[in-house]
């Protein structure tokens, strides 16, 4: 079974679609993690997003894989805490533009959830990763409480910003997500759409189960 869960950052995508499948014994796949990863890769071999045949022999010569306890490993190599970091989460959408990225990472994930039951999330996972996911759910929150949560996380890890960057930042990442050509953030026709702004993720977790629950 694949689960797939698409929407802007700072929904509560990650933490839910993790727990999701933790609680059903699933594949948890983090997709936007390996496009981070390929940022950190080629933002440290200094390969600009325009140079298409870099990004290739970096792509065929860089592996991307995950522990066992979901953290991304680029080259064997734990990279969890780089790739979360403020200049790849600035330049991620840039690369993930790329159609030749994407089409690496597209087939990667499909690869992996090939075997497993899986929940992926990401941007297109119901509409081009997995178009025939067996469930699709595209999360959506008010711009001033997604603006919130990521002020507290960067709080948290001592990256200073004010909220009103923070929420410039999401608006600018929201914009180039969705007018890229290949694969934009768009909820797929047949995703059930879930507000989560006045929801905890419990309350996300539940909601989706519910859905999963009812007819699985
Ligand atoms: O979910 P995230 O914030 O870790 O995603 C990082 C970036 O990767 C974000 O700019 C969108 C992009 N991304 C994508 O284009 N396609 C995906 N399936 C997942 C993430």
């Amino acid at each position: 079974m694949i689960i797939a869960i698409d929407g802007p950052s700072g929904t509560g995508k990650s933490t839910t679609a993790r727990l999701l499948a933790r609680d059903l014994g699933f594949v948890y796949l983090d997709t936007g993690a390996m496009y981070r990863a390929i940022t950190f890769a080629a933002l440290a071999a200094k390969i600009p997003p325009s140079d298409t045949a870099g990004l290739l022999k970096l792509l065929e010569t860089t592996s991307v894989d995950f522990d066992s306890d979901n953290k991304i490993l680029i080259n064997g190599v734990s990279r969890e805490q780089e790739i979360r970091g403020a200049e790849v989460s600035a330049n991620t959408s840039l690369y993930s533009a790329v159609p030749e990225v994407r089409k690496v990472l597209t087939n990667l994930q499909r690869e992996i959830a090939k075997t497993h039951s899986a929940v992926l999330d990401g941007r297109d996972i119901g509409t081009v990763v997995f178009p025939n996911a067996d469930f699709k759910f595209f999360l959506v929150t008010d711009i001033k409480v997604r603006a919130a949560r990521r002020f507290e996380e960067l709080k948290e890890k001592g990256i200073p910003m004010t909220l009103e960057e923070v929420e410039k930042n999401l608006l600018e990442r929201d914009a180039l997500d969705s007018s890229r050509k290949e694969a934009p953030l768009r909820k797929a026709e047949d995703a059930i759409e879930i507000d989560t702004t006045q929801l905890s993720i419990t309350q996300q977790v539940q909601k989706i189960r519910d859905y999963v629950g009812v007819v699985a």
